[in-house]
Formats: C-alpha cells, sequence, structure tokens
C-alpha cells in the first residue's frame, strides 16, 4: 500500500465532519480523498479547503472511484452494516464509528465476512482505549501492581439528551463505551447485564427513565456496575473507580485547573464527549493510519463490535424485564485471538 492513505469517509454529520477536519490537520499519512453524505450541501462544506477532496452522495461511487484506499464509517450505525461490507469486498482499511452495527445478528455477519477475508481490516470506533487515562488504567490493570482487580465503578453523565434519544438509546448509545471500557479494562467477555430502574429525574423526557443502574458481570466474575444519568445537567462526566486488592484507582471526574477566585474554590466541568475525548479520537485516528499502512489494524476489532452489541441486545432485554440476563456470543474464530 502506498504511504499516504486516501480516505473517503462516509457521513460528514457531527462525527463524520470533525474526523474529516483531523484528518485534514493533526493526522499525518493520510488525507481526505472523498467525503460522501446523502446531504451534497453538507458534504461539499465538508471539503471546503481540502485540496484534492471529492464531494459525493453514494458511497459506492467512493469506493470504485480509483483515488481511495482506505475508508472510515460515520454514518448512522443502521447503515454500517453494508457499507462495512462493501468496503471488505474492496479489502481496503476500515475505521468504523461505534457501533459496529446495531443488533449482534449483523454485528456477526460482519465477523463472518472478515474472517472469510481472513485478515483484519476493521477498527471499531471506541476512542475511550486511545485516552490517556483509560490506556493507564487498563496498563494498571494488566501490571498486578495492585493485585487482582475485583470491582469496577463506572458514572457516564450528559448534560441533556438529544429529541428522540429513547430508553433503549442509553443501552445502545451510551452504555455501549462502558460494555468496551470494562472489556478492555478485565481482558474478558461480559457474561450477564442486569438494569435497574429506581427513582427517576423530572428532567428525562417522556417515555425515558434516567438514570439506570446496570450491574455487570465477567468471566472471572469481576463485578461492574454503571450509573447511566443521561440528563444530569450540570455536565459531561464519564469516570471509573478500580477496586483491587491494594489499592483503589480513579479516572475521569474532575480535570483540568484548580481555580480560588471570589470566595470559591472550583475548576470547570467538561460540556460533552468531543471536549473530552477530544485527543482521545486524535491518537485512535491515527493508530488507526499507522496500522492500516501496514496492513493492520490499530484498535478494537469487529469482535470487540459483535461482542458489545451483544452486551447491549442484553442490556435491553434486561432493561424491559428486571431480570439478570446472560450475554450470548458464538464462539470467536481464530482470526480474533
Ligand atoms: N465515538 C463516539 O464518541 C461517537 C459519538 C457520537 C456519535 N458516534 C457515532 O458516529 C456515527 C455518526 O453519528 P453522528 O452523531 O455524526 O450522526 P449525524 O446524524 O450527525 O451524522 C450522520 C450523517 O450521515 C449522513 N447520512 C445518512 N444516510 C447516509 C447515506 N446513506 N450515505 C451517506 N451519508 C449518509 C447524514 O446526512 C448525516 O450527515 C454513529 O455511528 C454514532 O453512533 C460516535
Amino acid at each position: 500500500m502506498a504511504d499516504t492513505l486516501r480516505v473517503a469517509v462516509i457521513g460528514a454529520g457531527r462525527m463524520g465532519a470533525d474526523h474529516v477536519q483531523r484528518l485534514h490537520r493533526r493526522i499525518s499519512g493520510a488525507e481526505v480523498a472523498a467525503v460522501v453524505d446523502i446531504d451534497l450541501g453538507r458534504a461539499n462544506a465538508t471539503i471546503e479547503g481540502i485540496p484534492g477532496a471529492v464531494a459525493l452522495t453514494d458511497a459506492t461511487e467512493a469506493l470504485d472511484g480509483g483515488d481511495v484506499s482506505a475508508v472510515l464509517v460515520a454514518t448512522p450505525g443502521f447503515l454500517h452494516r453494508d457499507i462495512l461490507l462493501a468496503a471488505l469486498e474492496r479489502d481496503l482499511p476500515i475505521l468504523c464509528e461505534k457501533p459496529l452495527t446495531p443488533d449482534a445478528d449483523s454485528s456477526w455477519q460482519i465477523v463472518e465476512a472478515e474472517t472469510r477475508l481472513g485478515r483484519q481490516r476493521i477498527q471499531v470506533g471506541f476512542m475511550r482505549r486511545f485516552d490517556a487515562e483509560y490506556a493507564q488504567l487498563e496498563r494498571t490493570i494488566r501490571s498486578g501492581e495492585f493485585g487482582e482487580l475485583l470491582m469496577l465503578h463506572h458514572q457516564h453523565r450528559n448534560p441533556s439528551t438529544p429529541e428522540g434519544f429513547t430508553n433503549e438509546m442509553l443501552i445502545n448509545d451510551s452504555v455501549v463505551h462502558e460494555f468496551d471500557a470494562i472489556r478492555f479494562f478485565t481482558g474478558e467477555e461480559i457474561t450477564s447485564v442486569q438494569v435497574r430502574l429506581g427513582k427517576a429525574t423530572k428532567n428525562a423526557p417522556a417515555g425515558q427513565h434516567d438514570p439506570q443502574h446496570v450491574l455487570l458481570e465477567t468471566e472471572s466474575g469481576v463485578l461492574a456496575d454503571v450509573e447511566i444519568y443521561v440528563n444530569a445537567k450540570f455536565g459531561y462526566e464519564v469516570a471509573t473507580q478500580a477496586s483491587f486488592e491494594d489499592g483503589i484507582v480513579n479516572i475521569g471526574g474532575d480535570r483540568g485547573a484548580y481555580v480560588r477566585t471570589a470566595g470559591r474554590w472550583g475548576g470547570k466541568v467538561t460540556p460533552g464527549f468531543e471536549d473530552r475525548f477530544g485527543a482521545a479520537y486524535d491518537v485512535e485516528v491515527q493508530a488507526w493510519v499507522d496500522a492500516a499502512v501496514r496492513g493492520e489494524i490499530g484498535g478494537p476489532t469487529a469482535w470487540d463490535g459483535y461482542a458489545t452489541a451483544a452486551c447491549c441486545e442484553a442490556g435491553v432485554e434486561a432493561q424491559k424485564s428486571g431480570e439478570k440476563v446472560k450475554v450470548r456470543l458464538n464462539t470467536k474464530p481464530a482470526l480474533y485471538n
């Protein structure tokens, strides 16, 4: 493969437009070749000031255009499957925003297609793995410095939710990141999910129960709990406390300067995920580009995408039933060992 990736970014919304700027301004070894959006005006606005980039409305046209050597998928999740299959058919390196696909069956189809191809081509956009504090906690767990990891306590709080954010989306769009983080930290699969609905905030829109308490268990018996609270108003906060045999480690939470002024002390709360994880997205995309040039991937795999989709399915079932639901996984293909 040539040393510079020519990337087609599919979907020029919030994430896609951000990734285009990232690729153009901060990532080395890659250029934006095409931006595809069903809204041509949006695609055109996104390539403004990027020499050599074209705006298109059809993903296949970009993949077959001759000038594209890699694909970044940033359309809504329900469109990922077909784009991924088309990109795999052309044996292109792919960075797919989470989720891999919205359900375990279609994610399994992707795993099967990649397995047939015989090499890993898809990296899934779980960017938290590239955040400095997440990476540090993972290394601490792996090192055994504080003995065995026993429990994980996660908080995931957003100021508010966009219109149409349903009860299921708390699991599928928000807790999905925790599912991946817990698998990343422990290096194990999640075996069961339970969801408890307690007292709810008046600030949640009709039909959405907020906050929720998600309880998980991993293969070796690590227990994890997630407070998912998406109308918390005060700002954005994603934090984890890890309990070890010989210590407690906290990541996330308050960041930045500690200020004392006018008889008060404190600092700023991050307003949203773009600020909190901006640097992590840069590291993620650079890792993808560097690996793609070598014919590899540089982060979470299609198997990780499939396994989190299975956790989400168990989570939504648990949300409805109140029961502890087993996560059902097919046998992991050797390609991912
Ligand atoms: N990693 C993260 O932290 C994170 C955060 C937010 C969103 N996401 C994920 O990123 C993806 C995109 O989310 P978003 O918030 O940018 O959505 P968005 O709605 O802002 O953008 C989606 C874009 O896709 C375009 N589109 C729709 N159908 C298309 C088609 N057939 N072909 C080409 N373009 C099409 C839309 O016109 C829109 O511009 C989703 O998978 C979402 O889950 C990830």
